[in-house]
């Protein structure tokens, strides 16, 4: 166990606060959620911000069933128009930073105000690109972790608390 969901649930209330103070003078937050991985955390997070919000979703892919990434971001639908809109890009880890920087991107071609970027979890070991996020829950070393919305060949999304996946020796 890597981090308990009493630890999440703690984190992500503070992570909020920190959010609508950044945004404390905006008409309308607009959240980016990349799904799958970030679903359960965006829906917790989500129910903790009182500032007027709308909510967006898209379903991107750097990870193919394997512990590593690809390196190719797949988009698997158009972007909404997203013009003047103050965007706050969620996901469920910063690894590569490739994910993030291919969102940055589209966000910024589809006309967003402002884009600024949230991760529950970002790995300490440097990134593959240039990107790094602006709120985020914990930082940890490089390990492969399942659960809370992450997976592994795309299970143990269910868990309710954050693991590290073993591998097996034999
Ligand atoms: P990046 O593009 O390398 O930064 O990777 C970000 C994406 O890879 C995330 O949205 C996750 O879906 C996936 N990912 C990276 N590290 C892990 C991990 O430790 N467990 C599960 N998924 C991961
Ligand atoms: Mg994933």
């Amino acid at each position: 166990m890597l981090l308990h969901e009493e630890e999440i649930l703690t984190r992500v209330n503070t992570l909020a606060t920190e959010i609508q103070g950044v945004y404390s003078t905006v008409t309308e937050l607009t959240i980016v959620a990349l799904l799958n991985g970030c679903l359960i955390f965006a829906a917790d997070l989500l129910r903790r911000l009182t500032i007027p919000t709308r909510l967006e979703s898209l379903s991107v892919e750097s990870y193919r069933g394997a512990t590593h990434s690809s390196g190719v971001v797949t988009f698997k639908q158009a972007l909404p128009d997203l013009r003047g809109r103050e965007v706050l890009v969620v996901d469920d880890i910063l690894d590569t930073g490739r994910t993030l920087a291919a969102v940055i991107d589209q966000v910024r071609q589809a006309g967003a105000a402002s884009i600024r970027t949230c991760v529950l979890l970002k790995k300490r070991r440097g990134r593959a690109v240039n990107v790094e996020a602006d709120f985020w829950g914990f930082e940890i070393d490089d390990l492969f972790v399942v659960g809370y919305g992450l997976d592994y060949a795309g299970r143990l999304r269910n868990l309710p608390y954050i693991a590290i996946l073993q591998e097996r020796a034999d």
